[in-house]
């Protein structure tokens, strides 16, 4: 895949996460939410790629745009057939109300490479390099963290825990305190938290418990390139979920997906632009003279490059994004 995509993907995060941050703390997410894909939209749309999105912002009858099976980009004859992720606001919520963790997040992969997941729960584990093939998501909490005890050379009372802050967690909190485990809660934003168990100094081992499945898709993306590992089951709560996995594909809903099947392959382009300040990215920050500071990363899962990207812009020469 043209290793120059990778720039790009961080100019169609960048785009989502300028037109979203003008709506912090207004109190509306689906404004914000509406802004990040506009934005979004707008910038694939000057890219020469043949595009399809198969992780979006829901279906054709529910979303104007970004949403699935939606083609994307101007393409050529000699474009390269792309499955497109996006998730231009992952943290409406946190837009809205003007808290930490908000991202604008991409993946890319050639076509059939992505796993087209159904918009549902997802109970997921994440782990940094280190601990890849030493956990999966059959075993108990218990053994979980005996394994990551020895894979990072770590007492389990040093080892941290992340996971959305639900009260679907519940028991899986008091088994992890019953071990002894550390736990960090986060209200929003579980791509953001799988990426850190990748980065030794972000303080958490392991992503734990139940979030979106198109996130654990994009979390997947963005493990591959990094080389940490994910693996995620689908958390129907219906029969309508049930039908709706079949419907998708996905006979066995039971199945334990891994991170070849949720991904495939190894041309997987990852990009993430900060909205609101996280642990992972910066959020946009607004100077005087018209300007603005994006942080983002991009990476790629040939090389296994990160590339963190802080960007100026001279919003009198974007108006779109100068409200
Ligand atoms: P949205 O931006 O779509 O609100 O998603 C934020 C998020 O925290 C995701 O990162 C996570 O996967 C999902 O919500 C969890 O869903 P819920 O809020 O229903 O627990």
């Amino acid at each position: 895949m043209d290793r120059n995509l990778a720039l790009n993907l961080v100019r169609v995060t960048e785009a989502a996460a300028l037109n979203c941050a003008r709506y912090l703390g207004r109190g509306d997410k689906n404004l914000a939410d509406e802004a990040a894909v506009n934005g979004m939209r707008k910038m694939f749309d000057t890219l020469n790629i043949d595009g399809v999105v198969v992780i979006g912002e829901g279906e054709m009858d529910e979303a104007p745009m970004l949403y699935i099976g939606e083609q994307i980009g101007k393409a050529t004859p000699d474009s390269i057939k792309l499955d497109i992720a996006v998730d231009p606001l992952d943290g409406t919520n946190a837009v809205a109300k003007g808290i930490s963790n908000a991202i604008s997040v991409v993946a890319v992969a050639p076509r059939g490479c992505l796993l087209h997941a159904p918009d549902m729960y997802m109970n997921k584990i994440a782990v940094g390099p280190k601990a890849k093939g030493k956990v999966n998501l059959d075993m108990s909490v218990e053994e979980i963290l005996k394994n990551l005890s020895v894979a990072l050379n770590k007492n389990i009372s040093d080892i941290t825990v992340t996971m959305l802050d639900r009260p679907r967690h519940e028991g899986l909190i008091k088994e992890i305190r019953r071990l002894g485990a550390r736990i960090k809660l986060f209200q929003d934003g579980d791509v953001a938290a799988a990426i850190a168990t990748c980065f030794d100094d972000s303080g958490v081992d392991v992503l734990l418990g139940i979030g979106g499945a198109p996130e654990g898709v994009i979390a997947a993306a963005a493990l591959k390139c990094m080389g940490g590992e994910f693996q995620g089951r689908l958390h129907p709560l219906t029969d309508e979920e049930c039908e709706r996995c079949k419907a998708m594909g996905l006979d066995d809903v039971n199945k334990l997906l891994t991170m070849e099947d949720l991904v495939k392959g190894n041309e997987v382009v990852f990009a993430a632009t900060g909205i609101t300040n996280g642990e992972l990215l910066k959020g946009v920050v607004y100077y005087g003279n018209n300007m603005a500071k994006t942080y983002s990363v991009v990476m790629r899962a040939e090389t296994g490059t990160i590339r963190f990207i802080e960007a100026i812009h001279r919003l009198d020469k974007k108006p779109e994004y100068a409200k």
